[in-house]
């Protein structure tokens, strides 16, 4: 590892000269104070890639790549941090000592292995029961032998069988000396407040592997349905330091070396049609596990092929997931086809009925592009209803418009011409206008994500994203920004304790920090938490800059949103307006940021009443009598701060 100090004195270093480091690459010309080039991220004609020296940022308006000189040499080199820090050490002659890791790093590292030890050693006791214990052959292996799992796969899958005993896990993880804080850990026992136990109990069990075939978690199939109980048919591990739901397809690791070899995967649902198809001699076969398909799955697929052929139920609740999957999965610019099962079956129902023969040819018959798919389902759903047609060849057209590679754009387009008798120039048309709102949305998406994936260094902290949109995202920008641009700049005195002390400064960043603590203002947006919380803790030493304690920041995605908020002028358009000039902007900050600070706190209120107003109908409508109290009491707790916000906002806007 490198040491923290050079690190710091890397970034800074090569944040102050961007221009040179950029110019390692590309060809920039000045332009006013900024530089300019064509963007080397996507193809244009017209430069839209900016470097702003002052603000040792880059920023591309085409395609929105923002970042600083760190980001720029690790997206166009395809570094990871620590690589890219070490290519710039060596350009700017600074000599690097690979320090050690701290104890701090050891133990996160160690923290990650120890919990895989700890789900290994989980499976191979559920594997273990299923297979020799009474209960384990006789509940659990009775039921895979009735579903006709075969042995082979019971053992290439690892499957198992956790004992109804409620604390079967426990004990024996006891006995054999694994520490029970990694049993909660990796979400295998559950401890409340008078509770501790095993969490799987008289499940079969499915371990989910990672890409490099570790056991991170379990899928525990229910046997007997309950519906008085009404327990989940399958229970499944939390999200913990080693299982990212999101980020996984469940039989990657049996499946990747046969998807790279037929250069093709099929995409199902469950862990029991994985299974099924590799029994029928198809392993190039991953499920999205129940989940709406996600981006970070699409990319571990397409690390090892662009072909994906999506398998679903053939009800409609089948095809619309299906749909959905298909534009996230032709947006990541890979080939996308359908397949369709009779009404009523599953992979793991319909290959059950078919000798692997028959299920190799249903396939290859059955498979449609994903064009001929959407159409025929157009035809039979519109059935000549004029307006419902239009709906629906929108829908069509929106998903090329996704696709990124133009020469497979135009293949579908003349298709999608012919079969629906459209000229292609109109399509063309209908695309471009489609392009142009959505590139927008994608791209912003897509950034996020991108942020999210590179934690390559042990520094950058894992920030977990919602699947939720941040309804108060631009709100909590625009302060972000000021925090950013003018953390340490000194917005007023205060009044000293006593008479003949010294009036006491607020900076900027300390008043909007101290506001937002107020009514525990927590962001939906865990990346702007973490600005408040880096700043909190930030040394604000002699020369503090906020600008550059942000820019320069060893945490990747940190850097990011700060190039990208503050590389933004136009989220001052109102301020520029009214006043004039950015020029007045720092003279303005008495006025505005209390102003943004306040209506920001103002609007969260609103969205926490709205919230609880919600809770408190359903609370009503499902006779939970005993709750309606709390969260009228909650209510009026939180009309009571708005209508002091209120009053304060009031009162500033006279002034
Ligand atoms: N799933 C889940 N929780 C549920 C239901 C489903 O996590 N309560 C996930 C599981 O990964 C499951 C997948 O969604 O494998 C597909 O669900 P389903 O088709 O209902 O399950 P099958 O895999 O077909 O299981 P089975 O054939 O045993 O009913
Ligand atoms: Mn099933």
């Amino acid at each position: 590892m490198i040491d923290h100090n050079t690190v710091e004195r890397i970034v800074e270093l090569a944040n102050g000269q961007i221009v040179d480091v950029i110019s390692d690459f590309v060809e920039l010309k000045r332009r006013g104070v900024n530089y300019l080039a064509r963007c080397p991220f996507h193809d244009e004609k017209t430069p839209s890639f900016t470097v702003a020296p002052h603000k040792g940022i880059f920023k591309c308006f085409g395609c929105g790549k923002v970042g600083n000189a760190v980001n720029f040499v690790m997206e166009h080199e395809q570094y990871t941090f620590v690589e890219a820090i070490k290519y710039l050490g060596d350009k700017f002659h600074i000599h690097i000592e690979e320090e050690e890791e701290t104890p701090e790093m050891r133990e996160k590292k160690n923290e990650r292995e120890s919990m895989m030890v700890v789900t290994q050693f989980a499976a191979k006791f559920f594997h273990d029961n299923l297979l020799n214990t009474d209960e384990g052959k006789s509940v659990g292996l009775s039921y895979l032998r009735q579903r006709q799992v075969r042995d082979d796969m019971i053992s290439k899958f690892m499957l198992g069988y956790s004992p109804q005993q409620k604390d079967a896990l426990i004990q024996e993880a006891k006995k054999k000396g694994y520490k029970e804080a990694f049993l909660e850990k990796t979400g295998l026992i559950t401890v409340k407040e008078n509770f501790k136990g095993d969490r799987f109990r008289g499940r079969v069990m499915f371990p989910i592997h990672s890409l490099a075939g570790k056991v991170i978690g379990f899928g525990g199939r229910i046997m007997v349905s309950d519906p008085e109980k009404k327990l989940a048919k399958y229970q499944n591990s939390p999200e913990s330091e080693i299982y990212h739901k999101s980020k996984v397809l469940y039989g990657i690791f049996q499946a990747k070396q046969e998807i790279a070899k037929q250069d093709k995967c099929f995409l199902v649902e469950g862990y029991t049609d994985v299974i099924s198809f590799h029994q029928s001699g198809i392993s190039n076969v991953v499920a999205s596990s129940g989940t709406a398909l996600t981006v970070d799955q699409v990319k571990l697929i397409s690390r090892f092929t662009k072909n994906v052929t999506v398998i679903y139920d053939g009800d409609p609740a089948g095809i619309k997931a299906s749909l959905r999957g298909i534009d996230i999965i032709l947006a990541e610019g890979l080939n996308v086809k359908v397949l369709l099962l009779p009404e009523g079956e599953d992979p793991d129902s319909y290959s059950k009925k078919l000798s692997p023969e028959e299920l190799k040819k249903y396939i290859q018959d059955n498979e449609t592009d994903f064009i001929k798919f959407k159409t025929k389902l157009l035809l039979d759903e519109s059935k000549g209803d004029p307006v419902k047609k239009a709906t629906l060849i929108q829908g069509i057209v929106r998903s090329i418009a996704i696709i990124p590679d133009k020469i497979t754009q135009a293949v579908y387009v003349k298709e999608c011409s012919l079969m629906m008798d459209i000229s292609e120039a109109l399509l063309l048309q209908e695309i471009g206008k489609i392009r142009n709102k959505s590139i927008h949305d994608a791209e912003q998406r897509a950034r996020r994500e991108r942020m999210l994936r590179e934690r390559q260094d042990p520094e950058q902290q894992p920030v977990q994203e919602k699947k939720t949109k941040n309804p108060l995202n631009y709100d909590e920008r625009v302060v972000l920004r000021y925090l950013m641009l003018y953390g340490e700049v000194v917005l007023y005195h205060d009044d000293p304790e006593d008479e003949d002390g010294e009036e006491v400064p607020v900076t900027v960043g300390e008043y909007i920090i101290s506001e937002l603590r107020k009514d525990d203002i927590v962001s939906e947006n865990p990346l702007h938490n973490l600005v408040l919380e880096l700043y909190e803790k930030a040394e604000k030493g002699e020369g503090f800059s906020a600008q550059k304690f942000f820019v320069n920041n060893p945490n990747v995605e940190i850097t990011k949103l700060a190039s990208d908020i503050i590389g933004k002028e136009y989220e001052l358009s109102k301020i520029h307006d009214r006043f004039g000039g950015v020029s007045q902007e720092a003279e303005l900050l008495i006025e505005h940021v209390p102003k943004v600070v306040t209506e920001l706190r103002l609007k969260k209120t609103k969205m926490t009443i709205m919230q609880l107003r919600n809770e408190l109908k359903k609370a009503e409508q499902e006779g939970r009598t005993e709750d309606v109290v709390p969260i009228m009491k909650e209510i009026s707790n939180w009309e009571h701060v708005k209508s002091h916000i209120s009053k304060e906002l009031g009162g500033r806007t006279i002034v």
